[in-house]
């Protein structure tokens, strides 16, 4: 495992999910569905950016498959108070929706970047976040760049509105 790599996991807590989750029902389990499709993806398209011959098609397949999660279908999967045991989601979600809707549909739109970009070569460039990206920007991006994006953006949403349960 690449550092790369297994910073990202660590970062997102990909090892540590399925516990909580095998107990989860309803809405909650519904939205930890998606998420566990967002990470399986992203794990999908570092192994291809990683690689020496990356698969543009694979790349696109899992661009493709975190659209199906993210922007509403997202934030419909967090009815107001939708807390049930072993749900880690904040109350915060719905004191600041405007802040937590913005960083779904963020992650649509990158998502949609990402399929753009999966054709470009990688170019281990760093690359800075901001919240007003447009799907253009991302048309001459390496889609290693646009991978670092999204995780910049499933770090933020996680950080505010996600709370470590035991
Ligand atoms: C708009 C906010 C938001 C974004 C963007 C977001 N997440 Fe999440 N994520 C959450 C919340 C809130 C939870 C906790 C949900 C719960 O337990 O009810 C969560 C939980 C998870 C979980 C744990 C699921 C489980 O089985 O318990 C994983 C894995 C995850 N997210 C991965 C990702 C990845 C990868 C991305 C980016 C591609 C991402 N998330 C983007 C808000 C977000």
């Amino acid at each position: 495992m690449s550092l790369r790599f297994s910073a990202f996991v660590i970062t997102l807590g990909l090892a540590t999910t399925a516990l909580a989750h095998t107990e989860a029902t309803g809405i909650v389990k519904e939205r930890m569905d998606g998420m566990v499709v967002l990470s399986k993806s992203m794990k999908a398209v570092i192994a291809e950016t990683q690689s020496a011959t990356p698969n543009a098609a694979a790349i696109k397949d899992a661009a493709r498959a975190m659209q199906d999660h993210a922007g509403d279908t997202m934030t419909a999967r967090f009815p107001e108070g939708s807390l049930d045991h072993p749900s880690e989601a904040s109350e915060a979600i719905w004191k600041d929706w405007d802040r937590f809707a913005m960083l779904a549909q963020q992650l649509e739109l990158k998502a949609k970047g990402l399929e753009m970009a999966a054709g470009n070569p990688v170019t281990n460039k760093p690359v800075q976040s901001r919240d007003n990206f447009m799907l253009m920007d991302f048309a001459t991006m390496g889609p290693d760049e646009v991978f670092s994006l999204i995780g910049q953006n499933c770090k933020a949403c996680h950080t505010d509105f996600r709370v470590k349960k035991k």
